[in-house]
């Protein structure tokens, strides 16, 4: 049943044009997506209101747009060049690789060929900067986007003169050369990540901890997450990432994953102490030491991070909204995140005077709201079609439209339609 939501969802996004594989007429590239035209909306609204929690709504945080390619010192500093990894082994006959944590057993599970040692396999992908491939115009595509931030710690202070505790935040793509990339865009090889480091003074890195770990719970919750699907869970030391004194992960319940009743990782919140910037300041030899005016001292910051990839809360979000009820599909996805807000229907397709009244209608609305327009099938279908993307309000134009400037307004959740003049559209919907 679960596999079979998954299959839905996939087939729902290829079908309505929110994800297609990558290169797919080349058979596709493994790990790798596109977003059709829904899909850009509904991620550039999940993008929208992360921007506008973390950074619009606060005044201790400001926005970042660092590159992606970096020179490669960032990451002998940063530790992924030598901790970013996974262990691997060989198949000595059919030299196929698995993750060492997957395999039980001496055996091959294809051939039942003889394993190599674990080895470590790094996950960043490399590429070359100029024209010669050697080893010092190597560099690599970032894993992450938070060594951005790290080294622009001190322009973005000099420039801004922020006070700790205060934060850098910024979306955008990291790649990883993931072993085994799958469940969708739960994880793949290139996406994309919004992230938050948040500097403060040390003593108080378990309150901010806290404090961002409860947050962004709200966040999802705000949204719309179902809170019996999301919840709060500690990692323990031995599981930590190279970089991290704690982290607290937001576990969302995927339906792809059977132990723990589904809950798996979506979003994580990391303490990650000075590690970044005392590293970054080791290999630069530049000085990335905070002067702290009230009590004159100089010291490293502690930084809490939290962090999210854009595709993973992409997929909760769409799993949590998916709804079949008798007669139809509905994504009850929340009005914020909703690809379109409205759709607007000339009640029959072959009168010239209602396609009239309802194109002006949506072009009244087009500024304000995506706005969809559909004036194909019978409105029974048109409002299908509309519960399948989400779109929370459908506004049918008619006969009495023409006499008195009142529309149907049509809501997703309950199916209730109500009467509305033309002037009330926009307030209502807003
Ligand atoms: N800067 C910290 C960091 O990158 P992470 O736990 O490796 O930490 C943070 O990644 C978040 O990025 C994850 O919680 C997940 O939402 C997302 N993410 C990580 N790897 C991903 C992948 N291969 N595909 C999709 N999302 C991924």
């Amino acid at each position: 049943m679960t596999q079979n939501l998954m299959e839905k969802i996939v087939s729902l996004c290829k079908r309505r044009g929110f994800i297609f594989p990558s290169s797919e007429i080349y058979g596709g590239l493994g790990g790798i997506w596109d977003y059709g035209p829904l899909g850009i909306e509904l991620k550039n609204n999940i993008k929208k209101e992360w921007w506008k929690t973390m950074i619009q709504e606060r005044d201790d945080v400001v926005g970042l747009d660092s590159s992606i390619l970096m020179n490669s010192k960032v990451w002998q500093a940063s530790g992924h060049a030598t901790h970013f990894t996974d262990p691997m082994v060989d198949c000595k006959r059919c030299k196929k690789r698995f993750k060492a944590d997957e395999i039980d057993g001496q055996k091959c599970s294809e051939c039942g060929g003889e394993l190599t040692e674990a080895r470590p396999f790094n996950m960043m992908f490399k590429t070359y900067i100029g024209p010669v491939e050697d080893s010092a115009a190597q560099t690599y595509l970032r894993p992450e986007t938070a060594q951005g931030i790290f080294v622009n710690f001190k322009n973005v202070l000099d420039s801004i003169h922020k006070k700790l505790p205060f934060g850098i935040a910024q979306i955008g793509k990291a790649f990883r050369n993931e072993v085994t990339p799958g469940n969708f865009i739960f994880r793949c090889r290139e996406f994309e990540q919004m992230e938050l480091e948040y500097f403060i003074k040390p003593e108080e890195d378990e309150k901010w901890f806290n404090y961002w770990t409860e947050q962004r719970y709200r966040w999802f919750l705000n949204l719309g997450i179902k809170e019996k699907n999301l919840k709060i869970v500690k990692i323990a030391k031995k599981d930590l990432a190279h970089y991290s004194k704690a982290t607290s992960e937001l576990h969302y319940r995927w339906p792809f994953i059977s132990k723990n009743e589904g809950f798996g990782e979506l979003e994580g919140i990391a303490n990650r102490t000075d590690y970044d910037l005392k590293n970054h300041q080791e290999f630069s030899k530049q000085d990335l030491l905070y002067f702290d005016e009230e009590n004159k001292r100089r010291y490293f910051p502690y930084i809490i991070e939290p962090s999210l990839g854009v595709d993973r809360a992409f997929l909760a979000f769409l799993i949590d909204a998916y709804n079949e009820e008798e007669e139809r599909i509905v994504l009850k996805i929340h009005p914020k995140l909703a690809p379109y807000k409205v759709a607007v229907f000339p009640l029959l397709a072959n009168k010239p005077q209602l396609i009239r009244k309802a194109y002006e209608v949506y072009q009244l609305l087009k500024p304000y709201f995506m706005t969809a327009w559909d004036d194909r099938g019978n409105i029974g279908k048109r409002y299908k079609s509309q519960d399948e993307i989400g779109t929370p309000w459908c506004i049918t134009i008619d006969f009495e439209t023409l006499e008195n400037n009142t529309v149907t307004l049509r809501a997703r959740d309950t199916m209730k339609q109500e009467r509305i003049s033309i002037e009330e559209i926009i307030n209502k919907i807003q």
